[in-house]
């Protein structure tokens, strides 16, 4: 026997391997032991050292390559990373699929030729009067009748048949990760792109790469040629054993835990050194295709078998369905099983399974319109309620946090809610004791939805709201509404110690100061030692720094960056500091409105209340009113405040604003008209007509030819009829959000 060539034998080593990782990742039937697999690879690595020019990229051993990196690079998508629209219903997922069916179905499209036919036999007799044209007349209108009704007729049979479509519907899981676009050439994973902002995403491959079940390497199949390009799409996950590990690791080092496993998963992509994602078990699942050269696949179907066949992972959950109603059989079954998965899914996708006939729908600025996602409804869970906190905010304003016997819900184990307000509480009767349905906002932020008044016991007790501050005793103001009724308690303490750190994480964060460096841990930590008791103390800091070595975790990296941190944010404008200060009904938007009209602080500090409330911004209205303007004026003009802006004056803090040509807004409705019909969730029309006037276009109440868009509600009616029939392109208040999105 001859003993092979060192190349043959590494090669041979190479496949063996890639075949064992696709059972494993993709089939997860693996055909050896792990540790007959690590020997494999222990035998490749020995044999690669020993010829280390036999050395390629697409390696199963180099999966993390030298140093991190410095920062992501941006690339263009071949193809547009499209996001999908969404539904809540049963109701709005058949109208979806009647649009599909109509769009495609033959017989029903047959109407519409016919229908234009009889058009253009009447258009001939223009203008003749004569018996003859009469009766032509007559009978073109009957036939047009006779159409209509067996267009109707057709539409309803297809209706009560669930909307079957040749090819039928693809189900998969909607799957809550983020979104990778993979790039094959001649079979070898040259370049992953995160979604970005569709367009353009961030150069992940090395973090990709570190992912194991990701292959760097398509496994060759006899019958299925890969083709010379293949983009994949997909989601990359953390499992949820993974994320539970991780976020132990995490709190052991004395670092913020992740949220949730998608959260955990984005901050694991944005890693510089790829050994950090390695070392977090991610995992992919395809979905989707980009830029694929040559022949095409049958089905969606076939090109997610395909995709197995030569090592990507997809999901197993998939499943093919005729008609509509089958479908939502399927979304039922599934809510209550997807809860039972190690990662995260958060509905279903309802895919045309025909690639031909997902390319005649086409798809909208932002959607396709062959696809769309059912969302579950958040998952609610019941537990009691033990004890309520009032938390001072950086406003002053009290908020109450309920604790509850800890509960596992969409996720994670929730011991704490928020319940906003004291109104809430009046308004849905909370009580001491009392069961509580919970569910997580955007499956994040626990909530409490309501009590289970069933289960209240005679001795649950009405909540009451503290008569001073929990933090320093001092007097408590409350707030009402015009009816006198309360809607919050507010400490007036300026000096409160607990207000002082939310103000501190508050100024210190992005958007208002953006001190790098400076993130809540920081805040808490050089509070707590003593170092920061105004605003003015944090440009102080440099004169702090044995002080702040002295602290735990402060290396003189650390501090470097934070003095620098503060340095930068020092001239980031009027205001960027006026919504730090976290001024009562101060947002973002009213601080650049003020800084924007004032140029300065010290014209802002010369002006009455009464030129605050009611200066006009060219024409219009500034949108400060009377209660703004008295609490602007109020702090500006108390002790409080005059320290304050003492103290940043002091530290040369920028305190006016370069009076900035403003901008013309994007003309994205030149010559566009656009009416709006039915029922929308988040914009009110005078919204949406202003944003279209702004922005170059024209809002009119009735559709004609010439109408451009009809962005259509709930319970749309004859407009969105006459839209169809006019062809005029038809936006759901999610398209029109992504439309304006960017705006
Ligand atoms: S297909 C053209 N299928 O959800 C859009 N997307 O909310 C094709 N997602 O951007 C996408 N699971 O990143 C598709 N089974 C699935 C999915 C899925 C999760 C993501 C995807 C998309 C986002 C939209």
């Amino acid at each position: 026997m001859t003993t092979p060539e060192p190349s043959q034998e590494i090669e041979q080593l190479r496949s063996e391997i890639r075949a064992h990782d696709r059972c494993y990742y993709v089939e997860a039937e693996p055909t050896i032991s792990d540790r007959e697999y690590d020997r494999l690879l222990e035998n490749l690595k020995q044999l690669e050292t020993e010829h280390p020019e036999l050395v390629t990229p697409d390696s199963p051993t180099q999966r993390v390559g030298g140093e991190p990196i410095e920062g992501f690079r941006k690339a263009a998508h071949a193809v547009p990373m499209l996001s999908i629209d969404n539904t809540y219903d049963e109701k709005q997922l058949r109208k979806w699929a009647q649009r599909c069916f109509e769009g495609l179905d033959g017989t029903y499209l047959g109407f519409d030729e016919k229908l234009h036919d009889l058009d253009e036999q009447e258009s001939v007799l223009k203008g003749r009067r004569d018996a003859e044209a009469k009766q032509i007349r007559k009978n073109l209108k009957l036939a047009r009748e006779e159409l209509q009704k067996n267009r109707i007729a057709t539409l309803d049979l297809a209706a009560k048949a669930g909307f079957p479509i040749d090819g039928g519907y693809l189900l998969e899981p909607k799957i809550d990760g983020i979104a990778a676009n993979l790039r094959y050439e001649a079979g070898v994973l040259t370049l992953a792109l995160t979604r970005g902002d569709g367009r353009t995403g961030d150069d992940v491959t090395a973090n990709i790469r570190a992912i194991r079940s990701i292959p760097l390497r398509l496994v060759a199949h006899p019958s299925k040629p890969f083709p010379e390009v293949l983009e994949v799409r997909g989601e990359v996950v953390m499992p949820m054993p993974e994320f539970q590990k991780l976020n132990k690791a995490m709190v052991a080092e004395g670092k913020e835990k992740f949220v949730n496993p998608r959260n955990a998963t984005a901050g694991t992509m944005k890693q510089l050194d790829a050994a950090v994602v390695a070392s977090r078990n991610l995992q992919f699942f395809a979905h989707g295709r980009g830029e694929i050269s040559g022949e095409g696949f049958g089905s969606h179907d076939d090109f997610l078998k395909t995709l197995a066949l030569w090592g990507i992972p997809t999901n197993p959950l998939t499943q093919h369905c005729e008609s509509i109603a089958e479908a939502w059989d399927f979304i039922k079954d599934f809510g209550s099983r997807r809860t039972d998965l190690d990662y995260g899914v958060d509905g279903v996708v309802i895919k045309i399974d025909r690639p031909d006939l997902q390319n005649r729908l086409g798809n909208s600025t932002r959607y396709p319109h062959w696809c769309i996602a059912y969302k579950y409804p958040a998952e609610q869970v019941a537990t009691r309620l033990l004890k309520v906190d009032w938390q001072v905010g950086k406003t002053g304003r009290l908020t109450p946090r309920a604790t509850m016997e800890p509960v596992f819900v969409a996720g994670t184990t929730v011991q704490h809610a928020t319940l906003h307000n004291l109104g809430e509480i009046r308004r849905k009767d909370i009580r001491l004791g009392d069961t509580v349905i919970i569910e997580k906002a955007g499956e994040i932020i626990p909530q409490v939805v309501e009590v289970d008044l069933s289960k209240r016991s005679n001795k649950a007790q009405p909540l009451k709201p503290p008569e001073a501050c929990p933090d320093c005793s001092g007097a408590i103001e409350r707030e009402e509404d015009g009816s006198g009724k309360e809607t919050g308690r507010y400490c007036v303490n300026p000096e409160c110690p607990a207000q002082l750190a939310e103000r501190l994480i508050h100024f210190a964060a992005r958007g208002q100061m953006d001190i790098e460096g400076m993130g809540e841990k920081i805040v808490l930590q050089l509070a707590d030692a003593g170092l920061l008791n105004s605003f003015g103390d944090v440009f102080a800091l440099h004169n702090q720094r044995e002080a702040l070595l002295n602290l735990e975790r402060m290396g003189d990296k650390k501090v470097d960056n934070l003095l620098a941190g503060i340095e930068a944010a020092k001239s980031r404008g009027l205001d960027r500091v006026l919504v730090g200060l976290g001024i009562r009904h101060v947002g973002s938007t009213v601080a650049r409105v003020l800084a924007k009209h004032y140029g300065s602080l010290d014209a802002l500090l010369a002006a009455s209340q009464e030129d605050i409330q009611s200066f006009k911004v060219g024409e219009k209205e500034s949108g400060i009113g009377k209660e703004i303007a008295a609490s602007l004026y109020g702090f500006l003009h108390s002790d409080t405040g005059r320290h304050v802006i003492a103290e940043l004056r002091d530290a040369r803090v920028t305190l006016d604003m370069p009076a900035a040509e403003e901008a013309p807004a994007n003309q994205i409705f030149s010559g566009k008209t656009l009416v709006v019909t039915g029922k929308l969730e988040k914009y009110t029309r005078d919204e949406i007509h202003e944003l279209v006037a702004r922005h170059g276009g024209r809002a009119s109440s009735s559709i004609s030819k010439s109408t451009t868009y009809l962005v259509a509600g709930e319970k749309a009616g004859s407009k969105l009829a006459k839209a169809e029939q006019l062809g005029v392109q038809v936006l759901s208040e999610g398209e029109f959000e992504e439309l304006v999105r960017e705006l």
